[in-house]
């Protein structure tokens, strides 16, 4: 102990929490791209994992300590044991199966229901004030289980939800207009996957909004058949899937700008999964995703975008569609 006297200046002062503390449970592709993603962009230096497979636990906890010459300086934990995820600001959930190449991600829902009424009450014990982030799927199903499970106001308990397929719906609209994706201004709500719904409306780039150029985009009768875009985007996936077996750097990726705009409290708009009871003429307490001002304490408002009378309708389309999904799940 004299040597490292001599080599650092003792100060003794309690190290303060930045209250940055972020728990991902579930460190398989999607939970590990998040990791990579949060620490390498320096969301957070505070990482726990946890997951049921102890050895991959480890394993990926040391391969990341051993890279942290390379990060902020980061604690990076890990265990089966939920303890070690006491006060985290946000408990991130990427733990379940994953669907197959011929399965839809509705297909999962009571196997990670039973997965999720595991992990919540854990996280929830150790971390009364967190706020829930859900990535499994079905995730808009599956975040409305958390809710119910938690017992949490709905602005701590958000999906991912669109976020991933507005990111998506961009890449695809800045290669057809060769401009930058941040600059291409375009949302798509609802549902995450099949029958999400793409804002055409409010399409816009530098406030030129795409169907004051043409009237028709998105519509069956569009000539330029703008409507392939969110095709693509719906198909994204299932292309992926059947190349690689799953995805995982675009929704590590898109979970990571979530994480960044609750910690750092920019008041920043993503479109995320909450609860749409009392938007858009949606009566049940169904959550899909619309834009969303995320901040500190979770979804500080919900955005309430003009939509047409088909974008309504689609939207309303996506919202029974869930309803009778979340009616049949066997708490
Ligand atoms: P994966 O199979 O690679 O990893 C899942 C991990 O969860 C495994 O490490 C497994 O050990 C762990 N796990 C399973 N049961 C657990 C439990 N009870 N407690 C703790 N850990 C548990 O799967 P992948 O590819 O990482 O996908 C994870 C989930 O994320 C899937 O449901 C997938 O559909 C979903 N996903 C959602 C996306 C979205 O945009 N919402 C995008 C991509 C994937
Ligand atoms: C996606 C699926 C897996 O990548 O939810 O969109």
């Amino acid at each position: 102990m004299a040597t490292i006297n001599k080599v650092l200046q003792s100060r003794q002062e309690k190290v303060i929490d930045t209250g940055n503390k972020v728990t991902v449970v579930g460190v398989g592709q999607v939970g590990m791209a998040t990791v990579f993603s949060l620490l390498t962009q320096g969301v957070t230096n505070n990482i726990v994992m946890v997951d049921t497979n102890d050895d991959k636990l480890k394993g990926e906890m040391m391969d990341l300590q051993h890279g942290s010459a390379f990060l902020c300086n980061a604690t990076i934990k890990a265990g089966t044991d939920y303890s070690i995820t006491a006060d985290s600001q946000i408990c991130v959930i990427a733990a379940g199966v994953r669907q197959m190449e011929g399965e839809d991600r509705r297909n999962l829902v009571q196997r990670n229901v039973e997965v999720l009424k595991g992990i919540v009450p854990q996280l929830l014990k150790y971390s009364p004030n967190t706020i829930f982030l859900i990535t499994s799927n079905p995730v808009d199903v599956l975040t409305y289980v958390t809710w119910k499970i938690s017992g949490l106001p709905k602005h701590r308990v958000i999906g991912s939800g669109t976020n991933l397929d507005s990111a998506r719906f961009r890449y695809l609209l800045s290669q057809k207009l060769s401009i930058a994706p941040t600059s291409c201004h375009a949302y798509i709500i609802g549902e995450h996957g099949d029958s999400s719904v793409p804002v055409w409306s409010s399409v816009n780039i530098a406030g030129v909004r795409l169907r004051d150029l043409n009237k028709n985009i998105g519509l069956d009768c569009d000539e330029e058949n703008w409507k392939e875009t969110h095709t693509q985007v719906v198909q994204s996936a299932y292309e992926v899937i059947k190349l690689k077996g799953y995805t995982s750097w675009a929704i590590g990726l898109s979970l990571t700008q979530l994480i960044k705009a609750i910690l750092t409290n920019v008041a920043s708009v993503h479109a995320v999964t909450t609860s749409l009871k009392g938007e858009h003429g949606i009566t049940e307490d169904v959550f899909l995703s619309l834009p969303c001002v995320l901040g500190r304490n979770g979804i500080l408002d919900v955005i309430r975008q003009p939509l047409t009378d088909v974008e309504r309708e689609q939207l309303l389309q996506s919202a029974k569609v869930m309803a009778e999904v979340q009616s049949n799940i066997k708490f």
